[in-house]
């Protein structure tokens, strides 16, 4: 039977150090400030930028968020970061994805400022991550699980892992930090994805399995080594009749059949997804911190 890892009580230790930061800062007259900004009603991302604007508000943050029409076009949102670009009292800024179809992402995450990148999703933060610069901001969900990682002493050194899913948010940086040299890095990584051959078997065979495909419940207990660590970052809404709103959310991990093998594993909710919002708390003091320097 496995430990069940509380995600939420290890994101409460990571809050704890970032509101001592933020009570540093305002000593010296500074107060840090997140801008949110989504386009369109997706309603997924009005409950994530929900969650984020309160946790800013818990632990002395200061934030402002901007909701834009559904038909803004790309270049009227590129005109509004600029702006957010240059205020000096902003300090972090976050585009809510997914953003309409017509606006590219690749586009607006490279014209954020990586300054204030606190998603860690421009290609000059993306590089320092490929390269081990710590100069820049490590992506809130990777760096969570890093963190949930370290939080119970699983052994990355050595270890081999598996990532389902090469997504730009998850996967590829959950695979450069996991095969970083360095204390929370030094694992070998093999990076699974819908054109992989036999996952099932390179499943069976790791250590650390980290589910980030977005297929619900498509890691099986068959699938698990005895005592392996299990990370599940899926969010998935299924349909389920018996539910009032007939769907319900479950994860890329199959739970009660995972709970029999692992050694640990992720609850979801109540696991990665605290560590998210700790660690974009996080960032968004450390770019305060650099930025007022
Ligand atoms: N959509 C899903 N995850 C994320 C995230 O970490 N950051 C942003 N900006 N959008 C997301």
């Amino acid at each position: 039977m496995a430990r069940i890892i509380d995600g939420r009580k290890i994101a409460e230790s990571v809050h704890q150090e970032t509101a001592s930061r933020v009570e540093a800062l305002k000593q010296r007259g500074i107060l840090p400030k997140l801008l949110f900004t989504r386009v369109g009603e997706d309603p997924a991302s009005k409950v994530y930028v929900g969650m984020k604007e309160r946790m800013s508000a818990r632990l002395g943050i200061l934030s402002e968020t901007v909701v834009l029409p559904d038909e803004t076009t790309e270049a009227e949102l590129l005109k509004k970061i600029a702006g957010w670009n240059c205020d000096e009292e902003i300090h972090g800024i976050l585009v809510q994805a997914p953003l309409p179809s017509h606006i590219r992402e690749s586009v607006i995450f490279s014209n954020v400022s990586p300054e204030k990148d606190v998603d860690g999703f421009h290609p000059v933060n993306v590089g320092k991550l490929v390269l081990g610069d710590p100069t820049g901001f490590v992506p809130c969900t990777p760096g969570g699980v890093i963190e949930l990682l370290k939080a119970e002493n699983i052994t990355t050194k050595g270890a081999d892992a598996v990532v389902l899913g090469r997504g730009a948010i998850v996967g590829k940086p959950m695979t450069a930090l996991l095969s970083q040299k360095g204390p929370t890095g030094n694992a070998t990584v093999t990076l699974c994805h819908s054109l992989t051959s036999n996952i099932e078997e390179r499943c069976r065979q790791a250590d650390i399995i980290i589910a980030a495909m977005g297929v619900a419940e498509f890691v099986r207990g068959s699938m698990i080594k005895s005592g392996a660590t299990v990370i599940d970052v899926g969010v998935n809404r299924i349909a389920d009749a018996s539910a009032k709103s007939g769907s319900r959310l479950v994860g890329d991990v199959a739970f009660q059949e995972a709970l029999e093998v692992a050694g640990a594993i992720t609850p979801n909710p109540g696991g990665v997804g605290p560590m998210t919002i700790a660690m974009l708390m996080r960032n968004t003091v450390l770019a305060a911190e650099r930025l007022t320097a």
